[in-house]
């Protein structure tokens, strides 16, 4: 009986050391210890022995079987800890591989121009105002002296929605009301970047919504040299510090007198080329000095006051200077065309 135990502990001790995987192991526990297992079935035997060798069969059973249980106890810590160290090994992170950037967006172009052109006047001393995009026609139109009926209302094609109200179609408006605002006293130095609308079919140049940027100054004794100094700052602050202006006479109702101004060109520096149309001068906005009528509707005195203003198409200021040839690409959000200008 003790040979039989003896055997029965080699026998189990080189399984279980032989064993591949906690589940084996755990068959093998059923196997050696379980209830229908060898030794249990000695010690059944036990009752029918004789007092002496119940007695050390009776020990040497506990023995074995305490022996098995710790081998198999030992071996179970041992494949836990190899399954551990194997999902580690598969699970490893290399902290050293560079990270997923997340995708950064860019300052839109037109949102860019804007922008520095702020900077720049807000650097002069300008404040920043803003108007309604949804305009009376008293201030669109009649307080800068375009009258009902007035043949150069013609000019801008309005979207009207009701007799009075329209889509703004220029940022002037906001001229006539930062000057109601400041109740007939000087000075004013501001600028109005914003929306405007017309009512043109949309084609390469023309947009029936664009920007503008409003500039508005007004003072005791502003002249003709401080617009076209203004102008100088912002078309070299542009297009660069070698550019050079002209003023060509011109006519807005809301200025007397009124005039377009051209930058030289950037491509061909004034000596003629496609972009320029061979003339070496590109326009890029209107100006002048506020009409006295405007002054005077909205509660200035013109004999005491005078001013300069004058209205810049964002949209063809981008264009120009980075060589975009369709505006609509301002407003179709093509990422392809956005992300250039990072
Ligand atoms: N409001 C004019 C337009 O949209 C642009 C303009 C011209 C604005 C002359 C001015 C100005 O302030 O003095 O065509």
């Amino acid at each position: 009986m003790l040979e039989r135990l003896k055997q029965l502990e080699v026998e189990a001790l080189t399984e279980v050391s032989n064993v591949p995987g906690l589940k084996e192991l755990n068959d093998l526990r059923i196997k050696y210890l379980g209830k229908k297992g060898p030794i249990q079935e000695v010690m059944k035997n036990m009752k029918d022995m004789d007092p002496e060798e119940r007695k050390s069969v009776g020990q040497i059973s506990n023995q074995v079987k305490a022996v098995i249980s710790q081998e198999i106890e030992t071996k179970k810590e041992a494949l836990e800890a190899e399954a551990i160290a194997l999902q580690l090994a598969n699970e490893t992170i290399d902290v050293t591989l560079p990270g997923r950037m997340p995708a950064i967006g860019t300052i839109h172009p037109l949102q860019a121009i804007l922008s520095e052109l702020e900077e720049l006047f807000i650097a002069m001393g300008y404040t920043v105002e803003e108007g309604p995009e949804v305009e009376w026609d008293h201030y669109n139109f009649e307080l800068l002296n375009l009258p009902k009926g007035h043949p150069a209302r013609d000019m801008q094609d309005s979207f009207y929605i009701t007799e009075e109200s329209l889509l703004r179609t220029h940022t002037s408006p906001v001229q006539a009301r930062t000057l109601l605002a400041a109740k007939g006293k000087g000075p004013i130095k501001i600028i109005c970047p914003g929306k405007v609308y017309r009512r043109d079919d949309d084609d390469a140049t023309h947009s029936h919504q664009f920007t503008q940027i409003e500039g508005l100054v007004i003072g005791e004794d502003i002249t003709m040299a401080d617009l076209k100094g203004t102008l100088l700052e912002l078309v070299r602050k542009m297009f660069g510090a070698d550019r050079e202006i002209r003023l060509r006479p011109s006519f807005f109702p809301f200025t007397e007198p009124s005039v377009e101004v051209d930058v030289t060109c950037s491509k061909c520096n004034g000596s003629g080329c496609s972009i320029c149309k061979g003339t070496g001068w590109i326009e890029i906005l209107g100006a002048g000095m506020v009409h006295p009528n405007v002054l005077e509707m909205s509660g200035f005195d013109s004999k005491k006051y005078q001013g300069f203003a004058f209205g810049i198409g964002a949209e063809r200021i981008a264009m120009l200077k980075h060589g975009i040839e369709d505006i609509r690409n301002f407003y179709t959000n093509d990422l392809r065309f956005i992300a250039q200008f990072k």
